[in-house]
């Protein structure tokens, strides 16, 4: 038997770094997707083949080249790190000890704050736990990919395989969600060429909060009362054009507040004012930041901004809100 799940990636369009100090944040799920092929191996061994990233000892046959950046063995190990601790939570759920063989495409880029690594654990959560007749609700397959998180990061705030096994959008704080209601955003997003490593950025905005409360409680609290308003507006029965503009305009107060808690770059800064100064109705740092990618909401103007991020350096991918979270086949 086997059986093939497939999750999202996501974008958070509010909240990153502030949900982990409890605030609320709103992340979408986005039409690229992490494919993994499940099936039971009577030698009782666990083997992990990666059709996307350069692993010595791995398969490697992925190539849809415009979507994917970068392909290191350090990269490929901590995508394997979540996939091994998935099985084995799993394994565990289920009480059984069995041979598991998983084979992962991916159409997310690994590193760019995407969330490559919550779509991978989920993704091989949901195979795995349909392979081993354990029945899981996405609640719980999304607490299961909190739990990896936490055991490979140290710290999470779970937003990642939460939106990742629930799809759509989501208001998310402290390990709670809540589905808002759809609506089409045009995005673009714009990776850096570089990853941010989500779990130093996170413990670098710890030691600011630790040194500097007094400055940084203030921004935190800001950020919280921020994605309220957004959540807000979503909600809101607006006019579609003003309900874009007002969100556009939080995207850019978000950005600041992100960069006062120092996890812009230069490059991020240069890609979000290329979109603004091509018509974006707002942009700003998507993820841990430190690299990795920020969005821009471009109604009407997805390719103006796109070629302004090609331009600024930077890889623009024109992508869509998913429905979909986790698919089991
Ligand atoms: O690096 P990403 O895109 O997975 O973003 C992580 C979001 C943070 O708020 C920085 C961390 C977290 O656990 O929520």
């Amino acid at each position: 038997m086997r059986v093939l799940a497939s999750a999202p990636a996501k974008v958070i369009l509010f909240g990153e770094h502030s949900v982990v100090y409890g605030k609320p944040a709103i992340a979408a799920a986005i039409d690229l997707r992490t494919f993994v092929e499940a099936e039971l191996r009577d030698d009782g061994r666990i083997r992990i083949e990666a059709h996307d990233i350069k692993v010595p000892g791995l398969t490697v046959s992925f190539s849809e080249s415009e979507i994917y950046f970068e392909t290191d063995y350090g990269k490929a190990a901590e995508v394997l790190s979540y996939v091994r601790e998935a099985i084995n939570l799993v394994l565990e759920e289920a009480g059984k000890k069995t041979g598991v063989k998983v084979s992962i495409t991916s159409q997310i880029p690994v590193g760019a704050g995407l969330g490559s690594s919550a779509a991978v654990a989920i993704a091989t959560i949901g195979a795995v736990a349909k392979l081993l007749g354990l029945e899981l609700t996405r609640e719980e397959i999304a607490k299961l990919g909190h739990k990896v998180e936490l055991l490979v990061q140290g710290a999470s705030s779970g937003i990642d395989p939460t939106v990742s096994a629930i799809g759509g959008f989501i208001y998310y704080e402290k390990g709670r969600f809540e589905n808002l209601p759809f609506m089409e955003l045009p995005i673009v997003v714009g990776y850096t060429g570089s990853s941010g490593p989500t779990k130093e950025l996170v413990a670098m905005v710890r030691r600011r909060y630790e040194d500097m409360p007094e400055l940084m409680v203030p921004i935190i609290e800001a950020m919280g009362k921020l994605v309220e308003k957004a959540r807000d507006l979503i909600t809101a029965e607006l006019d579609e054009e003003e309900k874009l503009r007002k969100l556009g305009e939080l995207m850019n107060i978000n950005h600041g507040l992100l960069d006062a808690l120092g996890v812009s770059t230069k490059k991020l800064s240069e890609l979000v004012y290329a979109a603004r100064t091509a018509g974006a109705l707002g942009a700003k740092i998507t993820g841990a930041g430190g690299g990795g990618c920020m969005y821009a909401l471009a109604p009407g103007k997805q390719s103006e901004v796109a070629t302004a991020i090609t331009i600024a350096g930077g890889t623009p991918m024109v992508t869509q809100i998913s429905r979909e979270g986790l698919r089991v086949e």
